[in-house]
């Protein structure tokens, strides 16, 4: 009997000994997942700081239209561009398209796909000489001045975005359009000009062109285009009428819309 009573003694303190073990390695390992999650939201928030303070210093306390698109170097150096060879893709006048065709297939990066980009897209934002606030409404748009916070940001990050350039690059253009590629254009006067042999191999046009129009790969916008590319970098051009269509086929693969 007594050894029968010491043997239940013996489980019952081993079971003991595993719940307090248990106990145990649960509080340090949920201590571990606090210290980890502490260190996180840290590191997070001071990342998050540092781009908000660089986007701030960028037009707190300047006039509407005197911030130059270097103002932003601080932001784009806090917040990189990712890379992605063969991947990029440009536009002009055809943003709704581009992230139409973007949205449904999961094969090119625009520079709205960026982080820093994603962040600001479509917002309107300046600040004010003689203030440390920024402001949202009152600001001036894209044609109210050249070196509005806004205009400048999207040049400076345009700039960022075109020097990230590697490997065949994409550009959508509009083909409803007389000049398809137009020499004020961000993608033209900014983007194309940092387009560098041999990091870059090509570049293909997509022009988007509704069916029977008159412009297409022949353009003289296009040749202009073809023309001014660094030597040694590759050029195509491909019309493009069913793109939605396209864009909608899970039987399509990346890039056999063109
Ligand atoms: N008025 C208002 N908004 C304008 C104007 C303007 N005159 N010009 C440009 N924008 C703004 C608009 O928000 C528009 O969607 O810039 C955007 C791009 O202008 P587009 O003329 O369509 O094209 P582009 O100037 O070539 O810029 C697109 O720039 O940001 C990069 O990678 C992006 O390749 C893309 C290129």
């Amino acid at each position: 009997k007594r050894g029968r009573r010491k043997l239940i003694m013996a489980v019952i303190l081993a079971v003991i000994v595993v719940v307090v073990i248990a106990i145990i390695l649960a509080v340090v390992l949920s201590r571990r997942d606090d210290d980890f999650k502490r260190e996180f939201m840290g590191r997070c928030q001071n990342a998050c700081l540092e781009f908000k303070c660089a986007v701030l210093q960028a037009y707190i306390n300047k006039d509407h239209c005197e911030v130059l698109p270097e103002a932003y170097d601080p932001v784009i150096a806090a917040a990189p561009m990712e890379s992605a060879c063969n991947r990029l893709m440009f536009w002009s006048k055809t943003k709704d398209v581009v992230h139409e065709f973007t949205g449904k297939k999961d094969c090119f990066r625009t520079v709205e796909d960026s982080l820093l980009g994603s962040v600001l897209d479509d917002l309107v934002w300046c600040g004010k000489k003689g203030s440390n606030e920024t402001f949202t409404t009152g600001c001036p748009g894209w044609k109210g001045c050249v070196k509005s916070p806004v205009r400048s940001f999207w040049n400076r990050i345009s700039a960022a975005f075109g020097d990230s350039a590697c490997g065949n690059v994409t550009v959508m253009l509009n083909g409803s359009l007389q000049t398809p590629f137009h020499n004020e254009s961000i993608f033209a006067s900014i983007e194309v000009k940092r387009f560098t042999s041999p990091k870059v191999k090509a570049l293909n046009v997509v022009l988007v062109t509704p069916e029977n129009f008159v412009t297409n790969c022949t353009n003289a916008s296009l040749q202009n285009l073809k023309m001014g590319l660094d030597e040694g970098i590759g050029y195509g051009c491909s019309e493009v009428s069913q793109l939605e269509a396209c864009a909608s086929d899970p039987e399509k693969p990346c890039g056999a819309c063109w």
